[in-house]
């Protein structure tokens, strides 16, 4: 059910959208007031997350470690899974953002074939779908650029002259289209068919993923069918980042208005969801702390200040004849 009234979700969106610009001509509110609500919604919501992620104390020296701690030079460390300076950290965290390495070293759960074993397997598929998820996605906001620059940086004709670089058909096809589209379809599989992912899996798992599916099809039936009037439409935006916002006098096709509502959606809903990982990654304590728990003593920031610390050997000053009488040993004996 949580997958249909996401999708249902999505769909009154698109129907919203498409009624309020195509059919009620309301082009300057889904064109210019509409966008500039959903940026200030994202970025405050954004900076206040981050903010209050990033003022949270840490208690604990708590990083998540998958490989030897640094100790007697005889034991073999496991620098990147278990690393116990800044650098090392960092190093970490670069691969994660970039390759997602822990997804890669990730297992799942699964019934063995020969019998009702309980084994592990790899959870590579997810790896590869995610990457190339979030790469094809990145890709097409760098392309998307264009859009919002006059003149268009270098970077950008790049970037779509590489992912054009098949020449298949008029307009042209960006492969990051194709990829984009199997890798959400892929997610949304995943949650579906198994049963596991199904059972643990919410609205706010669903919404995300139709949301994003919605923008891509809209997207592309903007480019490949509808073929929009893309100079129409960079008026608009240049208007818009340019804060002299207009709508063009040439008619815009109904498909961008939906396009941009659904983005819009996206920006809105973002600070307030589990997309949040994309700022809230580089605040979590299990994996930007290096692991320093027996070189170095960490300060709990909550500790009151009023509550000096008790060493053992001054525990021993005060229990000294109690122990020895106890029979207890102490490390000194008077
Ligand atoms: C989350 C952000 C966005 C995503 C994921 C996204 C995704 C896409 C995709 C997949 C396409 C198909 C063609 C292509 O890849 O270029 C597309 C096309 C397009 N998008 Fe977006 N989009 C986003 C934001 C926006 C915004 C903010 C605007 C404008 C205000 C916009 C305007 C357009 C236009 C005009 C096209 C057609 C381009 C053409 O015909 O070459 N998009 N979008």
């Amino acid at each position: 059910m949580a997958a249909f009234y996401s999708f249902m979700i999505v769909l009154i969106l698109i129907g919203i959208a498409w009624v309020g610009a195509g059919g009620a001509q309301l082009q300057t509110l889904f064109g210019i007031i509409v966008p500039y609500v959903a940026v200030a919604v994202f970025v405050v919501g954004f900076l206040s997350k981050i903010w209050k992620w990033s003022s949270s104390p840490i208690p604990f020296c708590i990083p998540t470690t998958g490989g030897q701690q640094k100790s007697l030079p005889w034991i073999k460390w496991s620098p990147l899974d278990n690393p116990c300076t800044k650098g090392g950290a960092v190093l970490r965290m670069v691969l994660e953002v970039g390759l997602f390495r822990s997804l890669f070293r990730n297992t799942k759960l699964k019934l063995q074939k020969d019998g009702p074993k309980v084994g592990y397997s790899s959870a590579i598929w997810l790896w590869l779908f995610a990457l190339l998820f979030h790469y094809s996605f990145l890709i097409i906001l760098v392309r998307h650029l264009r859009l919002f620059t006059a003149p268009v940086p270098f970077f950008v004709g790049q970037a779509e002259f590489f992912d054009s670089i098949l020449q298949i058909g008029v307009p042209v096809l960006y492969q990051t289209d194709l990829v984009i589209l199997v890798a959400v379809l892929f997610l949304f599989a995943r949650r579906v068919f198994d049963d596991k992912v199904k059972y643990i899996s919410l609205m706010a798992d669903y919404f995300p993923l139709f949301l994003l599916l919605g923008i891509v099809c809209s997207g592309m039936w903007m480019r490949y069918i509808a073929k929009v009037d893309v100079m129409a439409i960079k008026q608009l935006t240049i208007g818009i980042v340019t804060f002299h916002p207009v709508i063009p006098q040439d008619p815009i096709h109904v498909s961008f208005f939906i396009h941009l509502f659904l983005v819009c959606t996206l920006f809105i809903y973002f600070p307030f969801s589990k997309l949040m990982h994309m700022g809230g990654v580089f605040l979590s304590p299990t994996r930007v702390v290096p692991n320093m728990s027996r070189r170095a003593m960490w300060v709990n920031p909550w500790n009151d200040p009023s509550v000096k610390p008790h060493s053992y050997a001054a525990y021993e000053d005060d229990f000294r004849e109690k122990m020895i009488e106890a029979g207890l040993p102490v490390d000194k004996k008077a």
